[in-house]
């Protein structure tokens, strides 16, 4: 089969990165471009990161990188360093390639080209706040109805949030442009903390893997998410860290990963306690003309934890 289009839109942190990892070593995706966006650290700094990591794989074949929000639509941005590290990456610059400076095109004409070009073949990997796609909507939602999908990480349906009482972190920072894209009436499914928290890697198995390999992509994984995992350690208490962002690519790759529902999902804007969060009508009290969104509602576990390994220690 030919391989899938996809443009990546990140915040660049840990979890982002192995999502990158896990989509350049899945034959079935074609990366055509990586759009960055304000988030776990200011935008800069990701597009950085993106850059380090396509070196580290030694991509051939690469993709548009782009830039793009400095900040969401209303609201400051906040950063989640004392998770992903200052740079994003765990803090491990000796492990990782020199980033270097170059030039980017913007994300939004980047999103927007990319959905024209390949239309309903494209899926959009969202894994960080919806900044840049709720700009590409609001510029032409013409073009913008063309792509076939948009895969976004984001949200917490029926758990606690991990960003706050009950907000996930990307909808947390830009929950306006969360609101936009899930009532955009595109062809999009969410991928909340109610999937995410089923799949987490221990420490030890990402020892143990990186043992028996011998390359330094593997040692540069082993330790640029080393941070990220203590932080899980010292917050959540287990020595492991969640697999969000490659999830979102998990499901890129094979759709039946997890059970949807399709219902209307909405992002709290303006509440004072509840920003960010998600309102799902999982009851279906809504009328029909409501617009409804795919939500992953269960994910099968085992399969893509061995999806993940087998893809990430290629
Ligand atoms: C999300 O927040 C970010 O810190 C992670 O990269 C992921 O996209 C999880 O809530
Ligand atoms: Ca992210």
């Amino acid at each position: 089969m030919k391989p899938k289009p996809i443009l990546i839109d990140t915040d660049t942190g840990v979890d982002d990165a192995m999502a990158l990892v896990l989509a350049f070593n899945s034959p079935e995706l074609s990366v055509k471009a990586i759009t960055t966006v304000a988030g776990n650290i200011d935008v800069a700094k990701c597009t950085r990161n993106v850059e380090r990591i396509l070196d580290l794989l030694n991509v051939q074949d690469r993709p548009i990188v782009a830039e793009g929000a400095r900040r969401p639509l209303r609201l400051p941005l906040l950063r989640a360093s004392e998770v992903h590290g200052k740079d994003g990456l765990g803090d491990v610059p000796e492990y990782l390639p020199r980033s270097r400076k170059s030039k980017h095109p913007r994300a939004v004409e980047t999103i927007l080209r990319c959905c024209d070009l390949y239309g309903s073949r494209l899926t959009i990997v969202a894994i960080g706040p919806l900044t840049n796609l709720a700009l590409a909507w609001k510029k032409n939602p013409r073009v913008m109805r063309k792509v076939g999908r948009i895969v976004t990480m984001g949200g917490a349906l029926r758990v606690q949030g991990n960003t706050g009482p009950v907000a996930e972190f990307n909808y947390f920072v830009d929950p306006d442009a969360a609101h936009m894209v899930l009532n955009s009436g595109i062809s999009v499914t969410v991928i909340p903390l109610d999937v995410t928290h089923q799949a987490v890697v221990m420490r030890k198995e990402m020892e143990y893997r990186a043992r028996r390999r011998t390359g330094r992509v593997a040692l540069a994984i082993l330790k640029f998410t080393e941070a990220y995992m203590k932080y899980h350690l010292d917050t959540l208490g287990f020595n492991g860290g969640y697999l969000h962002d490659p999830m979102a690519v998990g499901v890129a790759i094979n759709p039946g990963l997890v059970k949807t529902r399709n219902v209307h999902v909405d992002v709290e804007s303006r509440g004072t306690y509840t920003r960010g969060m998600t309102v799902t009508d999982l009851q279906e009290h809504l009328d029909s003309s409501q617009t409804t969104v795919d939500v992953a509602v269960a994910v099968d576990r085992e399969r893509f934890l061995k999806l993940f390994h087998d893809r990430l220690w290629k």
